[in-house]
């Protein structure tokens, strides 16, 4: 049965990291459900984020889960690491996995205890995820290009969670870039029941109102 609530999963990319203690505070005492953290190696992506010490830290100090997208080459091999810096759900891209060897990867993600999640960028088409939908908890679609915060959401991208709805109606179908309230409603239109924000959430003049106003 799919999920009427909405699982929302703020992206402390725009939070102060300098703060990010008080900034992750803010996030869940306005009732984050989900926190989000973007992993990114300079590879598979143009930037460079944070990585498993920050993770760990903000285990620390967190009390919802951590939804962690890898957007890095080799996701295999940091699994287990991730696991022990207390990642709940580990999202990674079909894109990175060489040979697409995606069913041992997932299992081994579910292995340790976490939600296995799969994303595919905006040029990759949704057929190609239908195999994985079975054994997978999450499948995260992107609506920009992975790599920054804060660009403009692709509506092309969206009208693919309709054909995964169509396929599943258990899975958790994430949309990542570019939500608001406005985008955020085409998208749980289509069957999403997670909604990723970062920009939205963290520069608004109030973020109860911002994470209120994608929830319902
Ligand atoms: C982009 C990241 C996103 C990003 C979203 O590669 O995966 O999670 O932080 O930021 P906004 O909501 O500002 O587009
Ligand atoms: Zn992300």
């Amino acid at each position: 049965m799919l999920q009427n609530k909405i699982i929302v999963s703020p992206s402390i990319l725009s939070a102060d990291f300098a703060n990010l203690e008080r900034d992750i505070k803010r996030a869940e005492a306005a009732g984050a459900d989900w926190l989000h953290i973007d992993v990114m190696d300079g590879h598979f992506v143009p930037n460079i984020t944070i990585g498993v010490p920050v993770t760990a830290s903000i285990k620390k100090v967190a009390q919802v889960p951590l939804d962690v997208h890898l957007m890095i080459e080799n996701p295999e091999k940091y699994v287990e690491p991730f696991a022990n810096a207390g990642a709940d759900i580990l999202t990674f891209h079909y894109e990175a996995v060489e040979g697409k060897n995606i069913l041992p990867l997932i299992e081994k993600i579910k292995s340790f205890d976490m939600k296995a999640g799969m994303s595919i960028k905006p040029k990759t088409a949704p057929d190609v995820t239908y195999p994985y939908l079975e054994s997978l908890d999450m499948l995260l679609i992107m609506t920009v290009e992975p790599g920054f915060g804060g660009q403009k959401f692709m509506p092309d991208c969206a009208e693919k969670v309709k054909s995964i709805r169509e396929k599943s109606e258990d899975i958790i179908i994430q949309v990542d870039g570019g939500i608001n309230a406005e985008t955020g409603n085409i998208c749980k239109n289509y069957g999403a029941n997670s909604l990723v924000a970062g920009n939205y959430v963290y520069k608004s003049e109030n973020i109860n109102e911002a994470i209120k106003s994608l929830k319902f």
